[in-house]
């Protein structure tokens, strides 16, 4: 298999763990519908030729059922990868039926995506291209999006931010708001944010503030494809994460670029919507038989974006895995 041909590939995979958690759509099963997102990608990554290794497997931090660090995907033939999932990106938002969950992955060469270790928060801050010199995470909030504004050619006003509603967000959405600028205010979903902050053409301009470090390696191989820019830095949520992070000798003050969170320059990205989001349409049921996807997949190596619409025969596609409504 040719190398590009892998994008395809990785379509195919969360397309069937999106199709698979769609039956747990609003049905208030966390679990029940990661471990269907789980077992379908991991059925279909085990027929594709790469030699796989999963370096970020979601779950360790909320005890989900997962794709577990270390585990080897693939036939063993072919291109030698380390991979990220997210099989459920959103796990509550698909829980209750709400928008912007989305079956993930991405793929880079062997040993190139940062070890998150012992951190599970980062502080983040992603932009689109034209953007990408002006963010700088040791700087204030303020200074930060007067740049962006400034190398987009806009008024600071007409900026939009993507940040997680937590606690932990109340000075830096005072902040933001205290500026003029717009925020969208997200219970979940920071790999969807990213990605939206990234691309051309979205309601989102900026993401800022905390969330998981999973989240923030899946999301900058889709950042690696489009050129944009994005900082992390290690935040620590409790104190025992703080201790363990300086145990295992990692610096909390670093400031993380890109090329640091994934240092190959041969990345893949592919995500389908399970619920819809600001850039991909959710899972949709057709009859009995038929459910329509849509999912967007890049590569750095081209740049090229792309969205893929999938119309499915579930009748065919149980020999590749059990569609099954109790899991
Ligand atoms: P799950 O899919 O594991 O539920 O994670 C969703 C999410 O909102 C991510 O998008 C985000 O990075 C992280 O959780 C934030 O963590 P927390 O909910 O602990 O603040």
């Amino acid at each position: 298999m040719k190398n590009r041909d892998l994008a395809l590939e990785m379509v195919r995979v969360t397309e069937l763990a999106a199709i698979n958690a769609s039956f747990f759509v609003g049905r208030g099963d966390k679990e029940g519908g990661d471990k269907a997102a789980v077992d379908a990608m991991r059925h279909y990554l085990n027929t594709i030729d790469i030699d796989g290794t999963i370096v970020i497997g979601e779950g360790e931090k909320d005890k989900a059922p997962m794709l577990f660090n270390g585990e080897k995907v693939g036939t063993g033939n072919g291109l030698s990868v380390d991979i990220a999932v997210d099989p459920v990106e959103g796990t509550t938002l698909m829980a209750n039926g709400q928008p912007n969950s989305i079956a993930t992955i991405a793929l880079a060469t062997t040993g190139s995506m940062l070890d998150p270790g012992r951190s599970f928060y980062m502080d983040k801050i992603v932009v689109e291209k034209q953007a990408k010199n002006a963010i700088d995470l040791s700087q204030s909030p303020t200074k930060n999006l007067q740049e962006i504004a400034k190398a987009l050619k806009r008024d600071i006003r007409s900026l939009t931010v993507f940040v997680l509603n937590r606690p932990r967000h109340q000075e830096l959405i005072k902040e933001i708001r205290s500026l003029g600028v717009r925020i969208l205010l997200h219970d979940h979903g920071d790999v969807s944010g990213a990605v939206a902050a990234a691309l051309p053409d979205t309601a989102v301009d900026v993401l800022m503030g905390v969330g998981g470090t999973p989240e923030a390696i899946i999301s900058a191989a889709a950042l690696k494809s489009l050129d944009g820019g994005m900082q992390c830095q290690r935040a620590p949520q409790s104190s025992q994460e703080e201790k363990e992070i300086l145990e295992e000798g990692s610096d909390l003050s670093e400031i993380l670029t890109l090329d640091q969170l994934i240092t190959s320059d041969n990345t893949f990205f592919a995500a389908t919507g399970l619920t819809t989001s600001s850039f991909l349409r959710g899972v949709r049921f057709k009859g009995n038989q038929t459910v329509t996807t849509q999912s967007i997949v890049m590569r750095s190596k081209s740049g090229t974006i792309r969205y893929i619409d999938g119309i499915h025969n579930l009748d065919r596609k149980r020999t590749q895995v059990n569609f099954d409504v109790n899991g």
